[in-house]
């Protein structure tokens, strides 16, 4: 029987992502509420439900205070926005360093609470069994290298990355771990360009930059940051819209209308029916 519908778009999976490793560039954006997946979908291979949605939407002053079920109810409205993307969960702080059971634990509550593709944890040496253990029981992972914004306490802020020697070893060590752990990805942020670079070319996976280099395999950008919803960026966000400024203007022409009683007008309201 043939049916007239349309043919629904295959969402991608996360081998689909894997494969793209040295081709077109992989392009990702978070998103954390239905419309706005809904608008970014068409044009990404990849939303990424950041815990940075902790900083851009609830006002945390970092990821720490994240938690497991504000993952799961954003990654369920970004879900419920998109068609085609796979969407990637950002485990938080505390869900997934203790042991590798409770990070599959945790995780596979996420995967099965929003239906997304694939979750993301920081780190890489130190994570790297948690990762193989995750992938080897059906869960594909993202992983995050360089700048890790959940060490914010640790490091003190949010600083460049392997800048140094040492630190450079490590950050590379972090990306080899991740990608031999059965990572299908890897973020990598917040780093010297050479060291993306070198990245980019040791691993077998992608590798999307943030602060990092032309050269990868995609490039991510918190969203918040790329429409111009702050009135500070880091450096190496490029700004495509400023919504702060939209917001800001039609937030004063509304109460202008309404201190002046020009809201609402005749097309706004309800008018009795005749007779
Ligand atoms: O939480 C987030 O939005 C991220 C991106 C910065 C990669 O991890």
């Amino acid at each position: 029987m043939s049916s007239h519908l349309p043919t629904p778009a295959r969402r991608a999976a996360a081998p689909d992502i894997a494969a793209r490793k040295g081709r077109e560039p992989i392009v990702c954006l978070t998103a954390y509420t239905a419309p706005v997946a809904e608008l970014l979908d068409p044009h990404c291979d990849v939303l990424l439900v950041g815990d940075s949605v902790g900083m851009v939407v609830h006002g945390l002053p970092n990821t720490v205070g994240v938690t497991l079920e504000m993952m799961i109810l954003h990654g369920q409205a970004v879900m419920r926005g998109s068609r085609k993307a796979l969407v990637v969960i950002d485990m938080p702080f505390g869900s997934y360093e203790g042991s590798a059971d409770i990070a599959y634990a945790n995780a596979a509550r996420v995967l099965k609470e929003t239906g997304a593709g694939a979750v993301k944890v920081e780190a890489g040496e130190t994570i790297a069994e948690t990762i193989a253990y995750l992938v080897k029981r059906g869960i594909p992972v993202m992983g995050h290298v360089g700048l890790r914004p959940q060490a914010v306490l640790v490091d003190g802020g949010f600083k460049a990355k392997g800048r140094e020697t040492d630190e450079r070893q490590q950050i590379l060590a972090d990306a080899r771990a991740t990608a031999e752990a059965g990572a299908f990805a890897v973020v990598v942020e917040g780093v010297a360009e050479g060291l993306a670079r070198e990245i980019t070319e040791a691993v077998g996976i992608p590798t999307i930059g943030i602060g990092a280099s032309a050269g990868c395999d995609g490039q991510v950008l918190v969203t918040d940051d790329m429409l111009g919803l702050f009135d500070w960026t880091p450096k190496f966000v490029r700004r495509y819209a400023d919504l702060r400024g939209e917001i800001s203007r039609a937030a004063q022409a509304y109460s202008e209308d309404v201190r002046a009683r020009r809201f609402p007008g005749p097309a706004e309201i309800y008018f009795a029916k005749a007779g």
